[in-house]
């Protein structure tokens, strides 16, 4: 079952006409929920950047907060899955084909869920390779539009390669990955790129802030260069679904010892461990 535009309904029986602006302009923006036991993890925050992402874009947002929340809630309880990535998407809708905004478009909504894929333990506990590459995106990486062309070609770099992802640098810089956050460890503290417009405000890069905090782990938050990067004791990248995964060759080189280090292991258990409370939490709620 997904939903479009207000119905429930078999994934084959959705349709959209060719003229949707998403088709045709990738005019849209989109969110991706992990849902654990049926209960989606930080859902408050997705819809929050969804807001964001529509506002940023000047599309009208087609729902209320509890009308999101109620349209994901009712999808996941259809599927026959647990663990669920329920992807939403709203494009600014159907009009003749015209750069400018129509004027009186509806705009688009279509939710779907799949089963959730994560990382398997043997890659959580053997690490990941990546490759990197420029970043030659837009200059509104913040906002998570579905006109993804430059990610796709980004990351079909490492997925050519054989690797998990593809890490990219901006003039020397470290941004992100793309279709993750990075952080890096050295010396035990754990660094990470500022939010801006040049990379996308993950939603795993603040629980993984919040968890260091709470753990006294140190961190420090600043730009990156190269260098520095590939100097690092470890890499990770953060994501919905990769969750906290270690990278431990980039580029052919072996990152720190080749081995995912012992801050990822700590970071690794603390986020299973809260992911685990936030669902008890969640599913005692709907119990009640
Ligand atoms: C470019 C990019 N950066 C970062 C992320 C991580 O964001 P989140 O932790 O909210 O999944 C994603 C996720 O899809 C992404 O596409």
């Amino acid at each position: 079952m997904v939903f479009l535009n207000g119905k429930f309904l078999p994934i084959e029986e959705a349709r959209v006409p060719v003229l949707d602006r998403g088709f045709i302009f990738g005019d849209g923006v989109y969110e991706l929920v992990p849902v654990y036991s049926r209960v989606p993890f930080r859902l408050e925050e997705h819809l929050t950047r969804l807001e964001r992402s529509l506002a940023g874009t000047r599309i009208r947002n087609p729902y209320s907060r509890a009308e999101w929340r109620e349209i994901i809630v009712q999808l996941s309880a259809k599927q026959p899955y647990e663990d669920q990535g329920v992807y939403f998407q709203v494009t600014r809708g159907v009009a003749r084909r015209d750069h400018a905004f129509p004027q009186d478009a509806t705009p688009t909504v279509f939710i779907m869920s799949n089963p959730l894929v994560n990382p398997p333990r043997e890659l959580v506990e053997r690490g990941a390779e990546a490759v990197s590459a420029q970043d030659n995106r837009w200059h509104r990486c913040d906002i998570k539009s579905i006109s993804l062309i430059g990610n796709v070609l980004l990351r079909q770099l490492s997925a050519d390669a054989g690797a998990a992802e593809t890490i990219l640098f901006r003039d020397g810089v470290l941004t992100e990955a793309a279709a993750c956050n990075v952080f890096v460890v050295r010396g035990g503290v754990i660094q990470g790129s500022p939010k801006s417009n040049l990379i996308l405000p993950g939603i795993t890069y603040d629980v993984v802030l919040e968890l260091a905090q709470a753990a006294q782990i140190p961190v420090e938050i600043r730009d990156l260069s190269e260098t520095e990067t590939r100097a690092a004791d470890e890499i990770w990248v953060t994501s919905s679904s990769k969750e906290v995964l270690a990278i431990v060759k980039l580029d052919g080189k072996a990152v720190g010892d080749g081995r995912p280090g012992p801050v990822f292991r700590r970071m690794h258990q603390l986020y299973q461990e809260f992911k685990r409370t936030v669902m008890r939490v969640g599913r005692e709620r709907a119990a009640a």
